[in-house]
């Protein structure tokens, strides 16, 4: 497995690659993996002649009160983990390289990134489609494979590759939880022992939303109601938003008629989770 750190040496690279008649498939990422990431990297690795995994902790993407500096990182863990699914390369640029000086120019998808998380984190899915931009130019991927744990990120991305015309393909992969449900993310680390039955709350509510649509209702302020119930009847919990959205716009629904998905974000003690469902879907817990 090879580590790239520059640009220049890693468009060349990808050059080179496709000059071979290969095909690169690539999974962005923010490191300190989980088996949610390697799920995406097993993907990928059958998809692509050539697996390139990148581990960059965006700054734009970061609010000014967030995570940014106390964000998860081992580097050296994060290659073990890369080597064990047979990745070719990890692209591991610096700050100053992907932001040097007078950097002025972001990518903005306007409508689908208005809500849900739009509404806490303002500018995050700016920085998310501007960096994953860059990338797509500098590995000059085939096909890109994300996680649709982060269902608005997957959507917003999509929306830019096609509204764009980029040259490569966007998959999305279910959400890969732990045995107790748990979705996994990098930021479970930060939860304290007794804030973890709490969180469990997010699984045990998508699966009540389901069972509610399976009885037949379709009248989400019915739903929501419920599965705020449920979510509030545990400590630790402070909730952000529950809202049921049509899956290509992620418009707010009143009935779901469509296909819908039901979305969290929930704070258990101080960090922040967010799960989904797209209701009808296989629920992994
Ligand atoms: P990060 O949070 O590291 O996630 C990298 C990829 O892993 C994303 O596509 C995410 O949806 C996926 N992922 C995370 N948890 C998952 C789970 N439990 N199951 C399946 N997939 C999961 O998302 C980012 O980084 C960044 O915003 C990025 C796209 C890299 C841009 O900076």
């Amino acid at each position: 497995m090879k580590v790239i750190d520059s640009i220049f040496q890693m468009q060349s690279f990808a050059e080179s690659v496709r000059l071979q008649g290969k095909k690169i498939s690539f999974v962005p990422t923010m490191g300190y993996f989980h088996e949610g990431h390697l799920d995406l990297m097993r993907e990928a690795r059958k998809i692509g002649d050539c697996l390139v995994v990148s581990i960059y902790v965006n700054p734009t993407q970061f609010g000014p009160k967030e995570d940014l500096s106390k964000y998860p990182r081992d580097f050296d863990r994060d290659c073990r983990m890369a080597a064990s699914v047979a990745v070719d390369v990890i692209f591991y640029p610096s700050d100053k390289d992907m932001y040097p000086a007078h950097y002025q120019t972001y990518v903005n998808v306007e409508k689908v990134t208005q809500n849900l998380c739009g509404l806490s984190r303002p500018g995050h899915f700016r920085g998310v489609t501007t960096v994953c931009n860059k990338l797509f130019n500098i590995v000059k991927p085939h096909v890109a494979v994300f996680g649709r744990k982060d269902f608005q990120q997957f959507i917003t991305i999509k929306r830019m590759v096609a509204d764009l015309n980029l040259d490569l393909e966007i998959i999305g992969l279910a959400t890969v939880r732990e045995a107790d449900g748990l979705a996994m993310s990098s930021r479970n680390v930060y939860l304290k022992e007794n804030e973890r039955s709490s969180a469990l709350n997010l699984i045990k509510s998508l699966k009540l939303a389901q069972k509610l649509y399976n009885a037949g209702e379709r009248n989400s302020t019915i739903i929501i109601n419920e599965v705020t119930k449920l979510i509030k009847s545990s400590p630790y919990i402070d909730i952000d938003y529950i809202k049921i959205c049509d899956t290509t716009t992620l418009a707010d629904l009143e009935e779901i008629t469509g296909e819908a998905v039901i979305a969290l974000a929930v704070k258990v003690g101080t960090t922040r989770l967010i799960d989904n469902h797209v209701f009808g879907e296989k629920l992994n817990a």
